[in-house]
């Protein structure tokens, strides 16, 4: 028994040594061979079946240090063949180092994520802090403690992303202004950045979009200040001499509040197709906070008051770069963002 044990494991030697080790196909008939469910080793380890007890164990480890040995030396075969392989392709091939490169090109910052850098980094300078707060909010957050009541429209599950019962993607920024208030002391100024989401979509609304709200709070806040930062919001952002107005407006969280305006930044305000004629775009809302949202916040209305104001980073972007349809700006197209 044990000699034709060692003479299987000649013929296994001779047997791979006489093989060009270049074909994984040649090693792979070989292990079929010796391996397979009908190989040698695999026929010597099923004779175990007709030997005595005595001679069982013996047997069975002779057999088994065979199988060891023969699966180890295939496995090497295995790389020398695919070593060999890659050797063939290279010497076969040629590749010519002096062909000029096919024009790597240098990426470049999204349009969006530029005005959100140019935002933060305004405000930052004012010294306001950024919270990017969170995407999923409850609808204390949301709507209840910005003062909405519970009829208001926004709430409807037409305009709203519900994941539960009063809990859902956020339709705005300013349940941000809630965290905050809940969590500081006033005095404070902050900016809450990030994407929000509603059932909307067509050329100039998109299911989710961004959105910046900010919030300022010390005692004899007034509404004078709030225009006067957002004036010079709007310089840095369109250039010096754009124009902005301020139409009386209705948010349950801000009274008064306020839509504001700035010169079409297409025609400086002559009137064009782009701004309907009118002469003015619109960009966002704000107001001085109203007091029931203090209250729910536990901040006393009596000794603060403060500003809000809310727009979307998207609309920034299309009025900046001329961007007709808000769908480009998350589209991935490389044709489109290239241009930037
Ligand atoms: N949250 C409003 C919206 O999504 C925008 C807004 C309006 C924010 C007025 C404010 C504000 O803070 O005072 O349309």
């Amino acid at each position: 028994m044990s000699e034709s044990i060692s003479k299987l494991k000649q013929d296994f030697e001779a047997e791979l040594a006489s093989l060009v080790l270049t074909s994984k196909e040649d090693v792979d008939a070989i292990r079929v061979k010796y391996l397979g469910k009908k190989g040698l080793v695999t026929d010597l380890l099923k004779q175990m079946g007709g030997l005595s007890a005595e001679e069982r164990p013996a047997y069975g480890k002779k057999v088994n240090e065979l199988k060891e040995f023969v699966s180890e030396a295939i496995e090497k075969a295995l790389l020398v063949a695919a070593d060999a392989a890659l050797q063939k392709k290279l010497a076969s091939g040629f590749v010519d180092i002096s062909l000029p490169e096919n024009g790597i090109s240098a990426g470049s910052t999204h349009p969006l994520y530029d005005v959100r850098e140019e935002i933060i980094d305004f405000f930052a300078h004012m010294g306001f802090e950024v919270d990017f707060g969170r995407d999923i909010e409850t609808d204390w957050y949301n709507f209840e403690a910005l003062n909405t009541p519970p009829d208001h429209p926004s709430r409807d599950m037409q305009d709203t992303f519900y994941l539960a019962d009063k809990v859902m993607l956020r339709t705005h920024t300013s349940g941000t202004q809630i965290h905050y208030m809940e969590t500081h002391k006033p005095p404070f100024r902050m900016i809450a950045p990030g994407h929000v989401f509603r059932v909307d979509s067509d050329a100039t609304h998109a299911p989710m979009f961004q959105q910046c709200e900010g919030l300022v709070v010390d005692e004899n806040i007034t509404f004078a200040q709030l225009k006067g930062v957002l004036q010079v919001f709007m310089d840095k952002l369109f250039g010096s001499g754009v124009k902005t107005r301020f139409r009386p407006s209705f948010f349950p969280f801000t009274e008064p509040s306020a839509e504001m305006d700035v010169s079409c930044v297409f025609c400086k305000g002559e009137g064009c197709r782009r701004c309907k004629g009118t002469g003015w775009m619109e960009i966002g809302g704000c107001g001085s906070v109203d007091p029931n949202v203090f209250i729910n916040c536990g901040i006393d209305p009596e000794r603060y008051t403060g500003f809000a104001f809310g727009f979307g980073l998207d609309r920034i972007a299309m009025l900046r770069h001329a961007i007709p349809e808000i769908g480009l700006l998350t589209g991935n197209d490389e044709r489109f963002l290239s241009q930037f």
